[in-house]
């Protein structure tokens, strides 16, 4: 037998996978910047789609470059109605994460010319899924409640569209901003689960579409993106300031997770929860409170004393959920506009990818038996559809 290879690291816990110069975490400061610029400039300053921009081609576009990528995504936000009647298909009561990753696979059928090497591909691939993500969602999202598809809106900017195509109603400006700027917090966070995922799939040159499937498929998990439905959840189980102390210490002792705190990387509080609670707070002031915040802030505290020790903090599912909420999106919602944001960074991470590939195909340590002798059934002791462990 080989020699077993040395160094293994569960979950590939700190062990380098890749280079990138997209976004970068300092984990014990609690700073996050994209292509160098801070996390707080960008959400204060940006756009959803100039940051896409920048994550993509790795500079700010010039006002020129912006309005022309901001036209050639609205060009592209219409859906085939084959896609349409697809997603009339599927299961009404099935989770929409599973409705996103099989119409952004079914992409690939619809446009399944593949020129790796061609920038206008590239462009062209970028602008199809950052369009018709938000309207293959909102499709499915009104098709699931017995309604019509509602057609995207020209004139109106990303996040406006997309709120409106979920709702039929034009949002509140501050309630658009507020919403592109939690697009913006969640575009890119270097390579986490889902983006791995996305650069395993694109290092096989599969399209662009396959990489962006498995990327969601791999954001769904409970210890990933689909924490920010579970701390929903949480809060509304808790249901009270009152009861968030015995809540937290059942937990603790049971060894159960809180939902929204904790991070591979982060040792403080994510930049990005201290900014959508400022957020929240905002929303609050101007369309009404919502008392899950009172028991989200109680848990925090708390969790400081208790959980701070060991570098446990709130992470960006944590205040995510009571944002949405407060903008009429419904809970199950919450984890594929994750999803929708992060496309902007699974696209970077293809088309950087792509620039330096070299497949992934890392190696194992085999804890399998020897060679055995194969025997026919009846000569067969034992096994009689058990697992054998
Ligand atoms: N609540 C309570 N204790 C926790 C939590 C938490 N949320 N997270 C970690 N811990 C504890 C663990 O019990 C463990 O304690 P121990 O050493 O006494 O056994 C220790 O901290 C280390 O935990 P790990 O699970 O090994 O940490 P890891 O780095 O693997 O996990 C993760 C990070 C998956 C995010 C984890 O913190 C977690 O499950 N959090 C809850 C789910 C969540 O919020 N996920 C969203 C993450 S952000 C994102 O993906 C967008």
């Amino acid at each position: 037998m080989s020699e077993a290879p040395t160094g293994f690291r569960p979950g590939l816990e700190g062990v380098p996978a890749t280079q990138s110069a997209i976004s970068n975490i300092d984990g014990q400061q609690g700073i996050l910047s994209y292509r160098g610029y801070r996390i707080e400039d960008l959400a204060a300053h940006s756009t959803f789609l100039e940051t896409a921009y920048l994550l993509i081609w790795g500079e700010l576009p010039s006002a020129e470059a912006l309005r022309e990528f901001q036209h050639d995504v609205q060009m592209h936000r219409r859906v085939s109605f084959r896609i349409r009647d697809m997603l009339k298909c599927f299961p009404s009561g099935g989770h929409p994460m599973d409705a996103l990753q099989s119409s952004a696979a079914s992409l690939g059928l619809f446009y399944s010319n593949r020129a790796l090497d061609d920038e206008n591909y590239i462009r062209g691939a970028v602008m199809r899924v950052l369009a018709k993500i938000p309207t293959m969602l909102a499709a499915f999202h009104m098709i699931r409640r017995g309604q019509d598809p509602i057609q995207p809106r020209d004139d109106l900017p990303y996040a406006s569209n997309f709120l409106y195509m979920l709702t039929e109603r034009e949002p509140d400006p501050l309630a658009a901003r507020i919403f592109d700027a939690c697009l913006v917090l969640h575009a890119e966070h270097t390579l986490n689960a889902s983006t791995f995922s996305a650069r395993v799939t694109a290092s096989t040159l599969t399209d662009p579409y396959a990489v962006v499937a498995s990327a969601v498929g791999t954001l769904a998990g409970p210890l990933h993106g689909g924490a920010n439905e579970d701390v929903l959840l949480m809060l509304e189980e808790i249901g009270s300031e009152e009861r968030v102390e015995a809540y937290l210490d059942e937990a603790i002792a049971s060894k159960r997770k809180i939902m929204g705190f904790g991070h591979r990387e982060y040792k403080v509080k994510d930049p990005r929860a201290t900014i959508l609670q400022g957020l929240a707070e905002t929303l609050f002031s101007r369309f009404g409170h919502d008392r899950m915040y009172d028991v989200a802030r109680r848990l925090e505290t708390l969790a400081a004393e208790k959980l701070g020790p060991k570098g446990i903090y709130p992470n960006v599912d944590f205040y995510s959920g009571l944002v949405y909420r407060k903008l009429g999106i419904p809970t199950d919602l919450f984890t594929p506009v994750f999803a929708l944001s992060r496309a902007a960074g699974w696209l970077a991470h293809w088309k950087e990818q792509l620039g330096a590939n070299r497949i992934y195909r890392p190696t194992q340590i085999y804890t399998g038996l020897e060679t055995r002798n194969w025997l026919p059934t009846e000569q067969r002791s034992g096994h009689n559809g058990e697992p054998t462990g």
